[in-house]
């Protein structure tokens, strides 16, 4: 063989088991939003993704349906999931043929994009559409079948904490009554449909508003001492969180075994003073990127998958508040805002 394509082979055969390790061990994704005035061109975040990057993060969500970053990622291996934003609930939920159409227009055609989970709504309870969402689910679900995408394409939700009472200590976790008869058949919908529940949970916003509670540690995934709830010890407040919703579910359900996901996370590296800051942004992603890779689940779920969506690609700069703009892993040159991602 010649020296050249002996080399040649030798980094086919690395990077091939560096997607491997990786595909197979993480399952870390990181959420791509685009409300910001000079990120990058969505072919451009795609190819460094896939090429630069080498898959290193190998699930991205989107909030929803770009066509230019849904060509960018056709082809590619990365495993998309994608929102339906909030103002198109109430036509799928009401309108006869408008999931199909829906369907028909936003994923039958990227038949080379792997599809993971079809969101509905993000946070949309409580909302002004948090009434339709259940039955917007059902009808996506039931469009999906005609194109033959039942068995690739999982219909789902996104909550926030916004939607518990309780949520200290975890096993006290339920849904507000407010919702509790909203949330109950959807949670019931995704058990039957074997679908996960998508949560959003933000140790960061739970410390800045109770901050004589809540020590930076626990938040950090540092304590000093783990924080009791029965039998379990709970070393941080992401996983205590993650909880609350798995006991909430089991509330509304009876069954311990509706799927959580976690579709965000993160830390801001700007806002409240004097929790964010690039110092505990660091922090907090590189000790939740080790709990995600240590496959040990929580303690209420020790066999759960934690699938963990890191919030975000890029900071944006055209959101409202201090914090929401400051959650970029990457800078729009794609150098890294401080070391997280390899
Ligand atoms: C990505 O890789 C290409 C090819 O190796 C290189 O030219 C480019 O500068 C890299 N881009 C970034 C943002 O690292």
């Amino acid at each position: 063989m010649a020296p050249a394509s002996a080399v040649w082979m030798a980094m086919a055969l690395l990077t091939l088991m560096q997607q491997l390790s990786q595909i197979s061990g993480a399952d870390l994704g990181v959420n791509y939003g685009t409300k910001g005035s000079y990120l990058p061109c969505p072919s451009q975040v795609i190819n460094f993704l896939t090429n630069n990057m080498s898959y290193a993060i190998p699930l991205v969500r989107i909030y929803e349906p770009d066509t230019e970053i849904l060509e960018a990622l056709k082809g590619t291996n990365l495993i998309v999931s994608m929102a339906v934003p909030d103002p198109e609930i109430p036509q799928i939920a009401w309108d006869d043929n408008y999931a199909s159409t829906w369907v028909n227009t936003n994923i039958q055609p990227y038949s080379d994009i792997r599809f993971r989970y079809i969101i509905v709504g993000s946070e949309s309870i409580p909302g002004p559409n948090a009434g339709l969402v259940l039955q917007a689910m059902r009808r996506l679900r039931d469009a999906l079948a005609p194109f033959g995408l039942l068995d690739h394409v999982v219909i789902t939700t996104a909550v926030s904490a916004a939607v518990l009472i309780n949520s200290y200590p975890p096993s006290a976790g339920q849904f507000s009554p407010e919702y509790v008869g909203l949330l109950g058949p959807i949670v019931q919908f995704l058990y039957d449909t074997k679908a996960p529940l998508i949560i959003h949970v933000y140790p960061y916003f739970a410390l800045a508003s109770d901050p004589e509670h809540i020590s930076l540690d626990y938040a950090l995934f540092k304590p000093e001492t783990p924080i009791l709830d029965g039998t379990y010890r709970y070393f941080s407040l992401f996983e205590a969180m993650v909880d609350a919703f798995a006991y909430a579910t089991e509330k509304v359900t009876g069954a311990m075994d509706v799927k959580i996901v976690v579709g965000e996370t993160g830390w801001p590296t700007a806002g409240i003073s004097p929790f964010a800051n690039m110092g505990n942004a660091y922090t907090y992603n590189n000790n939740l990127k080790a709990l995600v890779k240590s496959d040990r689940g929580t303690p209420r779920r020790p066999d759960l998958n934690l699938e963990t969506y890191i919030f975000e690609l890029f900071n944006e700069n055209l959101k409202e508040s201090l914090d929401d703009q400051n959650f970029g892993t990457f800078y729009p040159n794609f150098d890294h805002v401080y070391k997280l991602w390899p």
